[in-house]
């Protein structure tokens, strides 16, 4: 079993990481989380059953001291896996222009290219058929080697041609349901089992 390292992002489908976090240590592995201040409006963290990395973490004194722990590289090296989910549109761009402005986009951008990721992107259906979702899905498709992808692909499209085709990444796809905010469409989070599953 492997060292999973859950991040979490400002989706409202944070509301299920202590459901994801059951299911990845049911399935044997180790996790620890890393969130975003956003992610943390969501769950509670006493009921995540694991331990959680925040932004505060990071700077936790007056001054950085000598031999003080840089953390986001310290959750790097202890995952063998690391799992997005929910995934948001704002980290999603981040992801993809190489933005590091918090821990969790800091490790992403600090990962060793020889560990797998997966993705679970999370958000309104006009954010999920937005261009900037197909833009930066197929900037990270092309830095995980995915090669030429034709240009008329939608974002629904893309995501299979990106589990086929980047190394060491998959993609949890969307699914479609009455979304938290009442809108009905693309863009729920994948199930819980799916996403462990894919991991
Ligand atoms: C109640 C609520 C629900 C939200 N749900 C989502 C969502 O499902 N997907 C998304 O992309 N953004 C969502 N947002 C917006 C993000 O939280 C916002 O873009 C935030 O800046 C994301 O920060 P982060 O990427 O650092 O976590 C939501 C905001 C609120 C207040």
């Amino acid at each position: 079993m492997s060292n999973v390292l859950l991040g979490l992002t400002g989706s409202v489908a944070a509301v299920k990481a202590p459901e994801l976090a059951a299911a990845l240590l049911a399935k044997g592995h180790a996790v620890k989380a890393v969130a975003t201040d956003a992610a943390t409006y969501f769950f509670n963290p006493a009921a995540l059953g694991c331990e959680l990395v925040r932004d505060a973490d990071e700077w936790p004194g007056e001054r950085y001291e000598r031999g003080d722990a840089v953390k986001h590289i310290e959750l790097r090296k202890w995952a063998d896996l690391f799992l997005i989910a929910p995934l948001d549109a704002n980290t999603l761009a981040k992801l993809a222009l190489g933005l590091c402005d918090n821990a969790l986009t800091c490790v992403w951008r600090a990962w060793d290219p020889a560990k797998p990721v997966v993705l679970a992107p999370s958000m309104n259906t006009l954010m999920w058929e937005n261009s900037f979702t197909r833009r930066h899905l197929r900037s990270i498709a092309a830095d995980f080697g995915a090669g030429h992808i034709p240009g008329h692909l939608d974002q629904n499209q893309l995501v299979p041609v990106m589990n086929d085709r980047c190394k060491g990444l998959r993609v949890a796809a969307p699914v479609s349901k009455a979304l938290a905010c009442g809108d009905v469409g693309i863009g729920a989070m994948a199930d819980v089992a799916t996403i462990a599953g894919m991991v």
